[in-house]
């Protein structure tokens, strides 16, 4: 973690090695210690890592780079040690303008994943075997008291259920692909007239869809409005079968429930109930 005041004297000292004179201020000079501070002086964005973070720093570097080869995210314009330099864009976050209920959000944000997904997408029968080894732990550390999950009979009865659908997700149409794994509306951004994406880590190949279930997350609760059906849409993947996608979802909102704290803030009671509300339903979001 890094406080503003400790990330600043940092990014001094790394200007003054890279020659640059210009006097980036805090975007939110009030921002607790976190993972990384950001500065920007208008053109440049500078993420400051805290210094025992270079390994996740170099990490999100690369990454980034990588993907910014297909124009799908900014350039690193160079990393000092924790510090990564990138152009500042137009902005604002997809997050932010979708509080102002911009309509065109939620079509962009499937449009830029569908592209992202297709750098690394590949067919594959899908293999439930992973996901019911996950939910078998979570019942066991539920059981030991080494986890709490709100509800948890609820919570049995739920993943019981799941369970049974994965015999027909077997051997079934699906994707692999590198995901984001942290694809939030708040790290898609625009830039003029596109979106770019930022806040990379993951180089590893995973399930795409939950990419875009994070994102539905997001659409359905901040806010007032949903707007569910023109992300998929927009995000069109006509490979995955249905059970497949069905077992999915619900595996991830297990994965919600399961993150979700003994005493939760109101977004994440949102999330809860939106999770909850889709285990109930089985209506496909997806
Ligand atoms: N290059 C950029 N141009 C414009 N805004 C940015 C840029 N990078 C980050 N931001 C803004 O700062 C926020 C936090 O940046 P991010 O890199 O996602 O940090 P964190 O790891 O704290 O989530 C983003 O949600 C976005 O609003
Ligand atoms: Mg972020």
């Amino acid at each position: 973690m890094i406080d503003v005041a400790a990330a600043n004297a940092l990014l001094r000292e790394a200007l003054s090695v890279q020659g640059v004179t210009s006097d980036p201020r805090p975007l939110d000079p009030d921002r607790p210690p976190a993972q990384a501070q950001l500065f920007s002086d208008g053109r440049t964005l500078y993420k400051v890592y805290a210094p025992d973070a270079l390994t996740r720093a170099t990490a999100q570097a690369k990454a980034q780079a990588n993907v910014a080869q297909s124009g799908l995210a900014p350039p690193i314009l160079f990393q000092q040690n924790t510090i990564l330099a990138m152009p500042h864009l137009g902005g604002p976050d997809l997050a932010t303008l979708w509080q102002k209920a911009d309509a065109s959000v939620a079509v962009e944000a499937g449009t830029w994943l569908r592209a992202y997904h297709a750098l690394t997408l590949r067919r594959f029968p899908f293999r439930p075997a992973g996901h019911v080894k996950w939910l078998a732990r979570l019942l066991d550390q539920a059981d030991s008291g080494e986890r709490h999950i709100p509800d948890q009979a609820a919570f049995r009865q739920a993943a019981n259920r799941t369970r049974e659908y994965a015999e027909a997700a077997r051997k079934q149409k699906a994707t692999r692909a590198v995901t984001h794994r942290d694809m939030t509306l708040s790290n898609l951004v625009r830039d003029e007239t596109r979106v770019l994406g930022i806040d990379f880590e993951n180089m590893r190949e995973d399930e795409p869809l939950r990419d875009l279930f994070t994102l539905a997350l997001d659409i359905a609760t901040i806010g007032n409005v949903s707007s569910l059906a023109s992300l998929r849409a927009a995000y069109a993947d006509r490979h995955t079968a249905p059970p497949v996608r069905l077992f999915l979802q619900r595996c991830f909102c297990h994965w919600v429930w399961a993150n979700t704290p003994t005493a939760p803030s109101r977004r994440q009671t949102r999330r809860l109930d939106f999770a909850r509300g889709l285990l109930d339903s089985d209506v496909l979001i997806l």
